[in-house]
């Protein structure tokens, strides 16, 4: 019989050859003797490979395990110190810090005392439950550096998400469930450990419901179905892991559950108009206990305004507002911390600028420094800088791009040559990017005189 041979594609009588047949499947396939040792080689090593790859895989997850436990064990860190720890990334929001720090604080504590509990095998007196944050601040105020930073001093897993992305279970988007995701592959594909994970759920004003006019009418499946199905999440549920989600191999796999009644979730949003409400239902509440016309909290949109209403506003009517900004109370109730962020002032901006760890201006440093130059951004560059992005619509958010512009040319026209020593950006460089200055290296070469000796 003849056949070619699937290796090395030469025809071969396969009596007369003493090569081997297999099978791919469902069809036969010839491999000449030759090639044949080498065949079984690969493919052994393919499966040897595959099994490392495995094992590597547990091993890992398995040591971020026991690193993970340990550090929530180690954990003690107190407010004050997680205040610290954000203050080299965030300006400002001293507030925010400390109620997001002491939220974190006893999320920790919550869960040692339940890891001690379960290890000595018994059951806590008291049942501490968590209490969810939520962040509401004026665009560009640092909610979202503050949950990423944040990540950084815990000793639970931690996860962000963007509600914006969410959608109920069975429309196109990710399902709520999804946000697990994150979590359990922080905690190692551990489901026990993923239900200590704090949760940060960004943009969560923008599942409010839209239309506060008519609900019955409109029920918008974005939001309020959002809300619904992430309310389960928040309240406490087994939820189910997405499929796929945890690298199982076979879709018939059981399903796999996370218990989420005691993670930490903290929502951060711009929430639009909600100080106006709050700001309404104030004065409609001081004329009720007053007995007379409150003078009316002047609605202006001015955001230091807006704060001030907000850090003034009790808890309850901060919820109640929440329900009429379009939160079903379910959900609104959810989040008894609500912690109002401050717009950054001047003075913050240009602080902003230079002072964080990851500031703009350290990070385009750092990427002169990687080409071999100094850059410096004179004083007035960043005065000049603050200025602009004072009046431009998108405040603190423009600097980075005010920042990129300026020096955008300069870094066109001398990365990558290396006699540049140093280069100096302007004031005027804003407005005219060519008007760096650029110092070179001093060339030199072998030999030349010495100055005589006086
Ligand atoms: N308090 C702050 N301290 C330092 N930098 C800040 C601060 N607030 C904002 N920034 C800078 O502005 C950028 C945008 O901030 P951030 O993404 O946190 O805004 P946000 O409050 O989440 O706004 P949005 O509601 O539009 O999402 C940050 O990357 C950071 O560079
Ligand atoms: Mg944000």
């Amino acid at each position: 019989m003849k056949a070619t041979c699937m290796v090395c594609n030469a025809p071969y009588d396969v009596e007369r050859d003493g090569g081997q047949v297999i099978e791919i499947d469902g069809a036969g396939h010839y491999i000449c003797k030759r090639d044949w040792p080498g065949f079984t080689a690969g493919v052994d090593l393919q499966k040897r490979v595959q099994e490392t790859q495995d094992s590597a895989h547990s091993e890992q997850n398995e040591t971020k395990r026991a690193e993970a436990r340990q550090a929530l064990t180690d954990f003690d860190s107190t407010p004050r110190e997680i205040v610290a720890k954000l203050d080299e990334y965030v300006i400002g929001q001293e507030r925010a810090k400390r109620d997001v720090a002491v939220g974190l604080y006893d999320h920790h504590r919550i869960h040692q005392g339940d890891m001690e509990h379960q290890a000595a095998g018994t059951t806590a007196d008291v049942e501490l439950e968590k209490a969810n944050i939520m962040l509401v601040g004026p665009s560009g105020s640092g909610k979202t550096l503050l949950a990423r930073t944040l990540a950084r001093s815990l000793g639970v897993p931690f996860a962000s998400a963007d509600a914006t992305s969410l959608s109920p279970t069975g429309y196109t988007g990710n399902d709520v469930e999804s946000i697990l995701t994150a979590a359990y592959i922080d905690a190692g594909e551990d489901l026990e450990w993923a239900g200590k994970s704090v949760i940060f759920i960004d943009e969560i004003d923008k599942i409010a419901r839209k239309s506060q006019a008519n609900p019955s009418i409109t029920r918008d499946v974005s939001g309020e179905s959002v809300q619904h199905a992430l309310l389960k999440l928040i309240e406490g549920t087994m939820a189910q892991l997405p499929l796929g989600a945890s690298g199982r191999k076979h879709p018939d796999a059981p399903p796999e559950y996370i218990d989420t009644s005691k993670i930490l979730f903290i929502g951060g949003g711009a929430f639009e108009g909600f100080p106006e409400i709050v700001a309404k239902k104030m004065k409609r509440q001081t004329e009720r206990t007053m007995g007379l016309r409150a003078n009316p909290l002047a609605v202006s949109g001015d955001p230091q305004r807006d704060y001030e209403i907000l850090a003034e506003a009790p808890a309850e009517v901060l919820i109640e507002s929440l329900i009429e900004y379009g939160f079903v109370p379910e959900f609104a109730g959810r989040f008894p911390i609500i912690v109002p962020l401050a717009p950054l002032t001047k003075a913050q901006m240009r602080l902003a600028l230079t002072e964080p760890k990851n500031s703009v201006i350290k990070q385009q440093v750092e990427l002169f420094r990687r080409d071999g130059m100094e850059l410096v951004i004179t004083d007035e560059a960043l005065d000049a800088i603050v200025d602009k992005a004072v009046n431009m619509k998108t405040g603190v958010r423009a600097l980075r791009s005010l920042v990129k512009s300026m020096t955008g040319q300069a870094r066109y026209d001398l990365a990558g040559d290396p006699g540049v020593l140093k280069v100096v950006t302007g004031p005027e460089t804003l407005d005219d990017p060519t008007k760096y200055v650029a110092t070179r290296r001093t060339s030199f070469k072998p030999g030349g005189t010495l100055p005589e000796a006086v």
